[in-house]
């Protein structure tokens, strides 16, 4: 274990950051009773794939931040593009007309970047969340200006996750990430997720492909085509647990929208920018969809970003409006943020440069391949999925009739404190452990994040 043990003086300070954090501090997705006991993790330091607790421990980091620094905790362009542009213009807004040269560039690199998905144009936010919030409501406003002023509707899957905004939390499938806070936003309707592992129909991927396909056909028949805004999916589901559809599910789905004039959104906050092995999640499936949301590994979470990518299919009818309904009544003060966008173009650049998705595409198999004798390995390991640098281990009561865990069970979290003393940072979802290592991983990293794993595993299965 990589540990540097803190000082006696160091640990009094320590201590107290620790009790101010769980008195003071209201944490993302926090269980405040909890927190209180068990106190935080304090994460100080990252360089490369690695990160430092508070304590001095090293640890691979499993989840990249969140799913975010897809370049590592230390890459020196980003952080030179960001201190440059702090310099030349730390902040200037985007409204009504306003523009700054990073935000232009930006624009210009992502609409090259996604040409081929024949996005036109971008609307740029602060994060995943907003960048959903802002793909639904261009999506009825591009309704509104064809005359369709019926279609509000929205269909998302049973698993998807899709932030905390009272209309990304409405398309969210699952409902413990609602309950909390609803009623939700009326018009939201669910279909079932094409979950290969758990699913009502059949254990055949092709035909799970079709007949989610088709029930989403009937949903749309149902609620009437013409009440249909969108349809919103992740092309892999993360947080609900690392969910690939059978590799007709997205051709599929995209003839059904387009059948009905149904708009399709993908929602790409994880699966952009390489982490499926494919700069974005739609390609590894084919598909072009009409509105892209994006965030996370677009700026390497250095700095927050979100955007909204736009196809020249829905551009077009706001280009061509004249009426004034096109006007856009939407936006944040630090929509196209200088810093942020400074922070995403020097991203983007070594993305391409260096083909880190490339990269992720030809070290991904191999770990696929043995994260997946985890089944066979742990008795408690009912399903380990995955595509690129995503993967999810679902644990379960029984593997023989894949009996869910019980909700109360503390067992993934006694696995994720075993990696940690291993030195691997990782992430619970309910019975799921993911992993989401950031995509310049070495094939050497990747390998001891592979056997830290297994020996945390190994450490629960024996006790
Ligand atoms: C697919 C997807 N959409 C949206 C979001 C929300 O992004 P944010 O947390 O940046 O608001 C997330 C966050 O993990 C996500 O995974």
């Amino acid at each position: 274990m990589n540990v540097s043990r803190p000082n006696p003086a160091d640990a009094q300070r320590l201590a107290r950051l620790r009790d101010e954090d769980a008195r003071h501090h209201v944490h993302a997705w926090g269980n405040h009773h909890a927190l209180k006991t068990q106190g935080p993790n304090m994460i100080v330091r990252g360089e490369g794939a690695h990160v430092w607790d508070a304590d001095g421990h090293r640890l691979i980091d499993g989840v990249a931040g969140l799913w975010s620094s897809n370049l590592g905790h230390s890459c020196r362009p980003v952080r030179d593009a960001i201190v440059a542009q702090l310099d030349e213009l730390p902040f200037f807004n985007t409204f009504r007309g306003t523009t700054h040269p990073r935000a232009i560039e930006l624009s210009r690199t992502l609409v090259d970047l996604m040409a081929p998905d024949g996005v036109a144009a971008v609307m740029f936010s602060n994060g995943g969340s907003d960048a959903v919030e802002g793909a639904l409501k261009l999506a009825r406003q591009y309704h509104k200006l064809r005359g369709d002023r019926d279609r509000h509707k929205f269909i998302a899957l049973r698993q998807g996750y899709h932030g905390v905004h009272f209309g990304g939390m409405s398309v969210n499938g699952s409902t413990n990430f609602r309950r909390a806070y609803e009623p939700m936003l009326p018009g939201c309707f669910h279909i079932d997720s094409p979950w290969l592992y758990r699913n009502a129909y059949t254990r055949d991927e092709a035909e799970l492909g079709r007949l989610v396909a088709a029930q989403l056909e009937r949903e749309i028949q149902f609620q009437g085509p013409d009440t249909v805004a969108a349809f919103i999916a992740e092309p892999i589901q993360g947080a609900g647990g690392v969910i690939v559809p059978p590799a007709n599910f997205w051709p599929l789905v995209r003839e059904v929208c387009s059948r009905h004039g149904v708009l399709l959104i993908a929602d790409e906050v994880v699966t952009g920018f390489g982490r499926g092995g494919a700069m974005f999640g739609t390609r590894l499936w084919d598909v072009k969809a009409d509105l892209w949301c994006l965030a996370k590994g677009i700026s390497s979470g250095y700095v927050p970003l979100g955007a909204t990518a736009v196809s020249a299919k829905v551009a077009d009818v706001f280009d061509a409006d004249t009426s004034g309904a096109g006007q856009i009544a939407h936006g944040y003060t630090y929509s196209a943020h200088p810093v942020a966008a400074a922070a995403a173009i020097a991203t983007l650049k070594i993305l391409v440069d260096e083909d880190v998705p490339g990269h992720v595409a030809r070290i991904a198999p191999a770990f696929q391949e043995r994260m997946r004798g985890l089944v066979q390995r742990v008795p408690f390991v009912g399903d380990v999925r995955g595509r690129g640098l995503m993967l999810g281990i679902e644990m379960v009561a029984d593997r023989a009739t894949r009996a869910t865990l019980p909700r109360a069970s503390d067992l993934p979290a006694r696995v994720a404190r075993a990696a940690y003393r291993h030195g691997l940072m990782t992430r619970v979802s309910g019975p799921n452990m993911i992993l989401s290592p950031p995509l310049v991983i070495s094939e050497v990293e990747l390998d001891l994040l592979a056997s830290r794993l297994e020996a945390a595993f190994d450490e629960v299965a024996a006790a």
